[in-house]
């Protein structure tokens, strides 16, 4: 019991050290890792001096709570590594770390592998513990810790991207570390040393954890369905599902628990985030920030008053193998950022990145809990050997507080070097024009406020305003044209997503919208600082095709017939068109309105075309949607104005309880109403493809005349399916298949003379099958067109067994084989 209460004494001294110090170190820009290292190293300091016989009262207790606190080796990762799994799991916007993926993915994994090994060769050429065990301390040091390079760029305005580059990076090369950490641990206790099982073990290892944690935290997401409103019900199982995922994952799956628990933060920043109820996601991610906070405090001071006895006894043959891994992990992180990321580039698996950021990523590449984690791991583990344990705890924690007291500290310096932190040509144009717009209303308002209170008016003149500034000449006389409009383009891509937020917290958007909105308007930003005004329209042209998904749930509905992807695609794909247009219709008002002044008329206007232009697709992209589905998009549009209703009648209620016209138990009462009226709105419209074979039969002119029992004939031959505006249905000069009948919609045949439509009643492709030669022109859907497909073996079957149907569709044929030998048949 005593040793207990010593021990949380211990815990709650560290604890209130910390939360005195962490804050004190951020206002002053150091890491708050390294003020944390240097305080475990003073209260190991004390602990290993201070006799443990001596009696100095209250603080003896305090010390003894600090001795008694070695806690197991298991602990250390069951109780320490979910958290800080999750919780930078949590922090990562998957939509944009999906742009990155395979640069995120070879970056994390290959890294891991070069670290990995550059830091085992490195130190098994010098010390006597074996390849292995070497091997072991490459793996524990591969992971990074992204804090310090994160908070740089933020204040930098560094592109999205690349936070999410580092973010993800980091999160998956923990992954990938102590998965591979996990392998070369089992050979260290004697496992078969077979490269080939092991990268087995590796791969299934990683596949199945996914597998895990993406199921668990679906099913979590599921039951917080039932816990509506309840905040400590939902946060809680967001905690345990961290837990579940690593303890399943580890112990009873037989798959890597650590990329169980990434892959369930993952999955749970996407989905949960739409599952648990509005008031809660911001205290959610904030009580994991805490466990988080708490986890990172008691691991580095415990690691660091663990090392203090090694660092006291370290002899200069361990500094040379710190100062050995220091420079293999640099090596490695070098070669991936200077060789495997410009290959990435020339593949276009991700755009180029300065070179300046890259050397911030490098020297970034700070090391923190998760190494410390693994090797205090590593130290209580009785299954490993003396002297590794002491080789791996000295090296690792030796190496972590390089980076914390070398690389931390020199990281800004690092930056002013580079010149990152000065403001460019462009941004001091634009400040300084700022500040001169601003100076002109506030002289005025100055001399009004003087002539107010009765001053002496020469008072007003001599205050000093707008910073020294010269505001005589105009600075932005300094900016091309071409940098003008890249200004003004990164304030729009930037009121963009400050109108989405807006609309959202208006009521008008769902959940779901806005991340998908936040995350197309940060890489339109991203677009922007790459190429000015291309970077812009291919963005913005990007996002009236189709997106990726919508691709996929096409090629399912070609290939396997399913629809229910392809509608559900399809009513996200016109929800962000609505959504899309009604905030580029804000766009045009913001630009006249904000950036005309700023940036002046000329350049207002370029912005205005571009926005118009804008506009202009989304129209067409819209009015497609109309034209095939009327309710569907009306619908819509009465959807987002009945939600800003909903938000607004909530205002009400709020107002009038707040007002006390109304108690408790009315307002909970209007509350549980409110919430059903969400829910519903909330489905959405559904979206009918209407690719019904029957009905859409009955549509076809040329099946009409048939009997019911011919039609079921047809009926058994015939599939349907839906083609996309612009989509090309045939391709000219290949091998024809299939002929299709069109229900609705319009196709253009683009022959050479010029192109020829089609509309609902027409059927196409029919050539090839009548003449068995290639096609004769390509056929492209103008807008969304329901089609009937006949394929080639059932066109043959129809016509021996429906002669009418077969000889109209010959004829038609013929007549379009004559029409388009027409010229050369009138030669003379
Ligand atoms: P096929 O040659 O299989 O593929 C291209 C299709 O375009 C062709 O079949 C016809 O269905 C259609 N097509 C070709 N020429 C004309 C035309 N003059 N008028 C209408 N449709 C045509």
């Amino acid at each position: 019991m005593e040793n207990l209460i010593f021990a949380v004494l211990g815990i709650v001294t560290v604890l209130a050290l910390v939360s005195l110090l962490v804050p004190a170190a951020d206002q002053r820009g150091v890491p708050g890792t390294t003020v944390l290292a240097a305080l475990g190293l003073i209260l190991g300091f004390f602990v290993a001096i201070v006799d443990p016989q001596t009696d100095l009262g209250f603080f003896s207790d305090i010390l003894a709570g600090l001795r008694g606190l070695g806690v197991s080796a298991e602990a250390f990762l069951y109780l320490f590594l979910p958290p800080l799994l999750f919780t930078a799991a949590l922090g990562i916007d998957v939509r944009l770390l999906f742009d990155e993926v395979a640069a995120v993915m070879l970056l994390a994994v290959v890294a891991v592998v070069v670290c990995t090994a550059a830091v085992g060769a490195a130190l098994s050429a010098f010390s006597d513990v074996g390849l292995i065990a070497c091997l072991l301390l490459g793996a524990i040091v591969a992971t990074t810790d992204p804090a310090a390079v994160l908070g740089v760029f933020r204040d930098l305005g560094a592109p999205r991207r690349l936070s999410t580059l580092v973010a993800g990076e980091s999160v998956l090369n923990d992954a990938a570390a102590i998965a591979l950490f996990a392998v070369l641990l089992g050979m260290l206790g004697g496992e078969e040393p077979a490269v080939g099982r092991a990268a087995w073990i590796l791969v299934t290892g990683f596949v199945g954890g996914a597998a895990l944690g993406y199921g668990l935290a679906r099913l979590a997401c599921w039951l917080l369905a039932g816990l509506r409103n309840s905040r400590v019900g939902e946060i809680t199982l967001s905690i345990c599902l961290a837990y579940f995922a690593f303890i399943l994952g580890d112990q009873y799956a037989g798959v890597s628990g650590v990329v169980a628990v990434v892959a369930a933060g993952l999955t749970f920043a996407v989905y949960g985030r739409l599952r648990v109820s509005p008031e809660t996601w911001g205290p959610l991610v904030q009580t994991w920030n805490q466990i988080e906070f708490w986890a990172n405090s008691l691991i580095f001071v415990l690691a660091a008053m663990f090392a203090t006895r090694a660092i006291i006894d370290l002899s200069w043959g361990d500094a040379g193998l710190v100062a050995l891994v220091v420079i293999g992990a640099l090596a490695a992180r070098a070669a991936v950022l200077y060789g495997l990321l410009p290959v990435l580039v020339l593949g276009k698996a991700t755009a180029p990145v300065d070179y300046r950021y890259r050397a911030v990523l490098l020297w970034g590449g700070l090391r923190g809990a998760v190494t410390l984690t693994l090797a205090l791991f590593i130290g209580e583990s009785p299954g490993v050997p003396a002297d590794i344990q002491s080789f791996v705890v000295t090296l690792a924690t030796g190496f972590v507080l390089f980076t914390l007291f070398v690389q931390a500290p020199t990281l800004r310096p690092l930056i002013s070097l580079l010149r990152l932190n000065e403001l460019s040509p462009v941004e001091r144009a634009i400040r300084n024009r700022v500040i001169a717009l601003a100076c002109a209303t506030v002289r005025d308002q100055v001399a009004r406020l003087s002539d107010t209170y009765g001053f002496d008016p020469k008072h007003a003149d001599a205050v000093e305003i707008g910073d020294g500034v010269a505001l005589d000449e105009n600075p932005l006389d300094e900016l091309t044209d071409k940098e003008r409009i890249q200004v003004g383009l990164i304030a729009l891509a930037d009121q963009e997503k400050a109108l989405y937020l807006r609309h959202f917290s208006a009521g008008m958007i769902s959940r779901q919208m806005i991340a998908d909105r936040i995350a197309a308007a940060d890489r339109l930003a991203d677009a922007v600082k790459a190429d000015g005004q291309s970077g812009y329209t291919a963005s913005t042209d990007n996002a009236v095709q189709s997106s990726r998904y919508l691709r996929i749930a096409l090629w399912l509905h070609r290939v396997f017939g399913w629809q229910r992807p392809l509608a559900r695609a399809l009513a996200t794909r016109f929800e962000i068109l609505t959504v899309t247009r009604l905030t580029v219709r804000e766009l045009a008002r913001f630009n006249r309105r904000a950036i005309d002044p700023l940036l002046g008329g000329e350049t207002a206007s370029a912005l205005d075309k571009l926005i118009a232009a804008r506009a202009e697709a989304l129209d067409a992209a819209l009015a497609t949607v109309r034209v095939q589905y009327p309710a569907y998009s009306e619908a819509l549009e009465h959807r987002y104005l009945a939600r800003a209703a909903l938000r607004l009648e909530e205002e009400q209620y709020r107002h009038h309880r707040d007002e006390a016209l109304i108690g408790r138990e009315i307002f909970d009462d209007l509350q549980r109403r409110l919430d059903r009226r969400w829910a519903l709105i909330e489905e959405g419209p559904t979206l009918d493809l209407g690719l019904r074979l029957m009905e859409m039969l009955k549509k076809a002119p040329l099946f009409a005349p048939l009997d019911a029992e011919k039609l079921a004939q047809v009926a058994r031959c015939l599939t349907p399916h839906l083609a996309l505006p612009g989509e090309k249905i045939i391709q000219k000069d290949v091998v024809g298949r299939a002929m299709y009948f069109i229900v609705s919609g319009t196709v253009a045949v683009r022959l050479t003379t010029g192109p020829v439509k089609l509309g609902a009643g027409d059927f196409f492709g029919e050539m090839a099958l009548v003449t068995r030669e290639r096609r004769t022109a390509d056929v492209v859907a103008e807008g969304y067109c329901q089609l009937l497909i006949l394929d080639g073996r059932d066109f043959r079957r129809l016509a021996r067994a429906i002669p009418d149907l077969s000889a109209t569709i010959e004829k038609v044929a013929r007549e379009r084989i004559d029409a388009n030998e027409g010229p050369t048949d009138s030669r003379p």
